[in-house]
C-alpha cells in the first residue's frame, strides 16, 4: 500500500521516450488491467484500438495537434467509446437495441476511462511513461475514418504508452477543498479561486491562466474542437434527434450536422426559406418554387426532406 502512496505522490506524465519496445509480456499485463476494470452492468463499452502501423500512426500524429510522441512511443492506443459490440450482442440474440443515445455515450465514455486508466496505472506501475492524448480531439473525424470506426464508436482520446526518456517532476494540483466537498457543493469564493491560480502557478511559466485562456475561453481549442465532435457524435448514433443514417447520407452530399439546430441553419444557408414541423410527425421545407417533405420526428423528418432535395438544384 506505501508504494502504492508513493507512486501517487511522483508520478508524471512523459512525453519523451526511448525508441524501445516494452519488455516481453508486459503488453499482456497492460491489457489483463485494462480488461479487469469496472464496467458498466459488465457490458465493457469500449474498445482499445493497438496502432502498430507506423504509417496510420504518423497520419493520426497528423491530426493530432502538437503530439509527437504518438509517433515515438513505444505503444499507442486509441481509447475508443464502443456500443457497436454491445448492439450486435443485443441483435445477435433477437433483441431490438433501445435508444438512449446520450446514456450510451456516458456509460461508454466512462468505461473507455476506466479501462484506459487502469491499462496507464499498470504500465506507470511497471516503470514505463505514459501520456494521454486529448488531441486526438483536433482530428476526430479524419482519425476515425482512419481507423474505420463503425457506427456506436468514437475515440475518447489517446493512450502513449513506453520506455521514459525523461523524469519530470509532480505537476501542481488545486488544493483539496476546492475538488473535495462535504454533502453540499459549495460556492467558490473570489479568494479560494486567486489561491487556486496562486497554486496551479508552476504551469504556464506562473500564469496558469494563459493555459485556460488557450483551451477553454472563447475561441480557444476547445471551441474549435466542438463543431466537429458534434458532428462526429452524431454521425456515429449518439444524438438523439438525429438519426446516424440519414447523416451519413447528408455528409455524403456535404451537408453534415451535428445536431437539429445544426441542421436548420445549414437548411437555411441552403436557400430555404422556412422549414414547418407538424405534430403529426413530418416535416416540410420549402424554397419557392419547390417543397419537400420527410417523416418522423424533427431530426429524422428535416433530414428526410433535405435528402428529397439535391443540393445541386438548390444552391444558386
Ligand atoms: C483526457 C486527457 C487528455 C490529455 N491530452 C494531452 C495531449 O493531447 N497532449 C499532452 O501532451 N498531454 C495530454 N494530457 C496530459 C495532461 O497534460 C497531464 O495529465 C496534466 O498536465 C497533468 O500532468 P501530470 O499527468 O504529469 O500530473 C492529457 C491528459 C488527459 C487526462
Amino acid at each position: 500500500m506505501s508504494d502504492l502512496l508513493a507512486y501517487y505522490q511522483r508520478r508524471a506524465s512523459v512525453r519523451k521516450f526511448k525508441p524501445e519496445p516494452l519488455r516481453e509480456g508486459d503488453l499482456e499485463k497492460l491489457l489483463l488491467a485494462a480488461q479487469r476494470a469496472p464496467t458498466d452492468a459488465t457490458a465493457q463499452l469500449y474498445s482499445l484500438l493497438r496502432i502498430s502501423d507506423p504509417g496510420l500512426r504518423r497520419a493520426i500524429s497528423s491530426h493530432s495537434g502538437q503530439n509527437p510522441q504518438i509517433e515515438t512511443c513505444a505503444e499507442f492506443f486509441l481509447v475508443l467509446a464502443d456500443v457497436h459490440r454491445l448492439r450486435r450482442l443485443v441483435e445477435h440474440r433477437g433483441g431490438r437495441f433501445g435508444h438512449w443515445p446520450r446514456t450510451a455515450a456516458h456509460f461508454a465514455i466512462v468505461d473507455a476511462v476506466l479501462a484506459g486508466s487502469a491499462l496507464a496505472t499498470m504500465a506507470e506501475n511497471l516503470g514505463y511513461g505514459i501520456v494521454w492524448i486529448g488531441g486526438v480531439l483536433n482530428g476526430i473525424r479524419q482519425i476515425s475514418a482512419l481507423c474505420r470506426l463503425p457506427e456506436g464508436v468514437f475515440p475518447v482520446a489517446g493512450l502513449c504508452v513506453g520506455v521514459p526518456d525523461e523524469a519530470p517532476a509532480p505537476r501542481p494540483r488545486l488544493r483539496r477543498e476546492l475538488v473535495v466537498h462535504e454533502n453540499h457543493y459549495p460556492t467558490y469564493t473570489p479568494e479560494q479561486l486567486e489561491q487556486a491560480y496562486a497554486d496551479m502557478a508552476p504551469m504556464a511559466r506562473g500564469d496558469w491562466y494563459r493555459l485556460l485562456e488557450r483551451y477553454f475561453a472563447q475561441g480557444g481549442t476547445m471551441e474549435k474542437r466542438e463543431g466537429a465532435y458534434q458532428v462526429l457524435l452524431a454521425r456515429q448514433g449518439f444524438d438523439p434527434d438525429l438519426p446516424a443514417a440519414l447523416l451519413a447520407e447528408l455528409e455524403a452530399q456535404g451537408r453534415e450536422a451535428g445536431s437539429l439546430g445544426q441542421l436548420i441553419q445549414r437548411a437555411f444557408a441552403q436557400g430555404f426559406r422556412s422549414i414547418q414541423f407538424h405534430r403529426q410527425g413530418h416535416a416540410w421545407i420549402e424554397k419557392e418554387p419547390q417543397a419537400y417533405r420527410g417523416e418522423g420526428a424533427p431530426g429524422e423528418a428535416l433530414a428526410q426532406a433535405l435528402l428529397q432535395a439535391p443540393e445541386e438544384r438548390l444552391i444558386p
